[in-house]
């Protein structure tokens, strides 16, 4: 086994050496030649000029080299009952015709698909599919709602959006149609087709000329062949929440994501060919992208794709039996998964009677996570627990413990050290670097590896502000920390108005903008405020507009949110208050109420506007 400390450094001495060979990890149809593109700096390009096919090296590739009969997917469904698993061969072959239908349908390299649909195997397919022609995809999570979706949809300006007719949750069935039907109705953008996967728990009923089944679109569709695109062509577009209502369009391009990812199943997760992988997030979020689609399939591994809940589906053994049932090898999942299993079953009753020899680690990502979940964990599956920090923009892990590579010590409350190729920063507001044990910015000095977002959706310029200009040369991740003396990174939490909620990434601006447009609104603030099963659950305070009816307003407001954000938004909660506390330039001081909320002692800054305001909500928030 070769040694972190060796292998980092090597990454940040020689990127480029180190990244090319990486690169042999994929298959090229113009190998690269150029490494690193700086021309255009603070925008960097990885291996410009090459050119590959993602859908290739995640399928063909291993069909053509004797993986053909392996288990690509299982897709394993509690909520209808039913596990179906795909070979390399036959997840390739639905992938093509399904690639033949979106041809047919207009869709060619360098279009837009909006994906909108639950963890089902066709999501994989309509991603892998869109690869396959050199298109690009952008899959919307299921439990956003209409604005959000329709966000989306002005930003990429899809060709076609293929959709779910329904989606499952615990004991209900979700109709995605009539969110389909209202974003378009809200978008500005209208595509020329819908394929709606027709799911026989609730059908949509579809519009002639606009709609077709999944079927029909398949019906007859000739394959379609891999199309060579540059390493430097977008893959896909992921939205993330930022700090205001207007999500931010994270490319992904398809050279650089291949290599880093392809790296990272083995290195970072132990994972090789042949061995069954297990990420339990949602296809809708990064890791689902990273974790359930691309690396395990780059890799020539098994992937499972769980359309379940870690309890209620039907009960707080629900990931055991997975993980025992599959011979998962290593899986990933949210603190929050593993905090919702433990209030139910804190003794782990529930793990007896599955065999989980197998399993060799869990990975935890997606908020920060707490020691008490570290070590329950680690002593109910004598497995070690390994915590990686990343963001949505980096999509592989900036900080973990690379168990391909060393078996690090792991220490609770870190996401051990920095991975190759991430320069990570702890700095002031000067951007000076601050000592060990001092909290600070997280920063990462560019160019940031490959695999990570070269830019924002056809907005150079929203990416140079939003990350790279608070510290020249340093791309900004918005999260708090500080480096132990032996180089361990501690994550502390976002400094800007991004929250977590239940391993979810949420805007409270865009909670904001929702309910700010009630009539009856004067003012609003939204914070997110710890919470002991989601990590934060967010929270709002409204003001009144002066002679506004009270009455049936919390209900109003909360299905606003609900129906416009999503479910997945899961504000519970408004208080009407006189009056919000700010600084003397108008500032709402969100920081200071959410400290009052967590209980910390964040000082009342001296700029603030009336003192008393702040004290007449104290005892709301506490
Ligand atoms: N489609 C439609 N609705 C969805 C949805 C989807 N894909 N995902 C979530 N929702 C809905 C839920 O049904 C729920 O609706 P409700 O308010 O009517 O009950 C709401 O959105 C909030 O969902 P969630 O945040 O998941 O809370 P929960 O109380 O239903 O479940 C947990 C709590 C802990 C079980 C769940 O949040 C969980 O499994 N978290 C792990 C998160 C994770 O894997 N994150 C990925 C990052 S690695
Ligand atoms: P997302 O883009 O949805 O993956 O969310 C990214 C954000 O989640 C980061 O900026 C962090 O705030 C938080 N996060 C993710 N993983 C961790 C972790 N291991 N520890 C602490 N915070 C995390």
């Amino acid at each position: 086994m070769a040694d972190y400390r060796q292998t980092y450094q090597r990454s940040i001495s020689d990127p480029e050496g180190f990244w090319r060979d990486a690169a042999t990890g994929v298959s090229w149809h113009v190998p690269p030649t150029r490494i690193l593109d700086d021309s255009e700096a603070p925008i960097f390009r990885w291996f410009p000029g090459a050119e590959l096919n993602t859908c290739y090296n995640a399928l063909d590739r291993h069909v053509d080299g004797g993986r053909a009969e392996q288990p690509a997917l299982i897709h394993d469904s509690p909520v209808t009952g039913v596990t179906r698993t795909y070979s390399y061969r036959e997840l390739r072959d639905r992938v093509a015709v399904f690639a033949g239908a979106l041809r047919r349908l207009g869709v060619a390299r360098g279009d837009r698909v909006v994906i909108y649909m639950a963890m089902v195997p066709e999501t994989v397919i309509a991603m892998l599919a869109c690869a396959r022609l050199g298109a690009v995809h952008s899959v919307v999570f299921g439990g956003f709602g209409a604005r959000e979706l329709a966000a989306r949809i002005d930003d990429a300006r899809p060709k076609v959006i293929v959709a779910a007719s329904c989606g499952l949750e615990t004991g209900r069935v979700i109709a995605y149609q009539p969110m389909l039907d209202a974003a378009l109705r809200q978008a500005a953008h209208s595509p020329d087709h819908c394929v709606l996967l027709q799911r026989p728990e609730q059908p949509a009923t579809l519009r002639p000329g606009r709609d077709l089944s999944w079927a029909d679109a398949v019906a007859g569709a000739q394959p379609a062949e891999c199309v060579p695109v540059l390493a430097t062509d977008p893959l896909y577009i992921l939205y993330t929440s930022g700090t205001t209502g207007r999500p931010k369009g994270v490319v992904r391009d398809n050279g650089g994501h291949a290599v880093a990812l392809r790296w990272s199943m083995g290195n970072i997760f132990g994972v090789r060919p042949g061995e069954v992988f297990w990420a339990a997030s949602d296809v809708g979020w990064v890791v689902g992208h990273s974790y359930i689609v691309y690396a395990p399939l780059l890799t020539g591994a098994t992937t499972v794709l769980y359309e379940g809940r870690p309890v209620g589906t039907p009960d707080a053994g629900a990931f055991w039996r997975v993980a025992a049932q599959h011979r998962v090898v290593s899986m990933f999942t949210a603190p929050t998964a593993l905090r919702a299993i433990r209030r139910e079953d804190p003794d782990g009753k529930h793990l007896h009677g599955y065999d989980l020899r197998a399993l060799r680690l869990l990975f935890l990502a997606g908020e920060r996570l707490d020691p008490q979940t570290y070590h329950w964990a680690g002593d109910l599956l004598g497995v070690p627990v390994i915590d990686n920090w990343w963001q949505t923009e980096t999509g592989w892990p900036i900080a973990a413990s690379p168990r391909g590579v060393e078996e690090l010590p792991t220490k609770p409350g870190s996401p051990s050290v920095p991975m190759p190729g991430y320069r990570v920063r702890v700095v002031d507001e000067s951007g000076a670097d601050v000592p060990p044990g001092v909290e600070g910015a997280i920063v990462l000095e560019l160019p940031l590896p490959p695999g990570c977002l070269p830019t924002l959706w056809r907005d150079d310029e929203r990416y140079v502000r939003s990350y790279l200009c608070t510290h020249q040369g340093n791309y900004l991740t918005g999260d708090g920390g500080r480096f132990d003396a032996d180089g361990y990174l501690y994550v502390l939490g976002r400094t800007d108005d991004v929250i977590n909620v239940a391993g979810h990434r949420l805007s409270t601006g865009a909670m904001e903008e929702v309910l700010a447009a009630h009539p009856a609104v004067a003012e609003c603030a939204v914070i997110g405020v710890h919470d002991p099963l989601t990590g934060q659950a967010p929270r709002a305070f409204v003001v009144l507009k002066a002679g506004a009816d009270a009455s049936g307003l919390e209900a109003d407001l909360l299905g606003r949110v609900r129906a416009q954000i999503g479910p997945v938004a899961a504000l519970r909660r408004v208080d009407v208050v006189a009056a919000l506390p700010k600084t003397r330039s108008g500032k709402i001081l969100r920081g200071t109420m959410r400290g009052i909320a967590d209980g910390t002692d964040t000082p009342v800054p001296s700029t603030i506007e009336d003192p008393a305001v702040l004290e007449a909500l104290r005892p709301l928030l506490r």
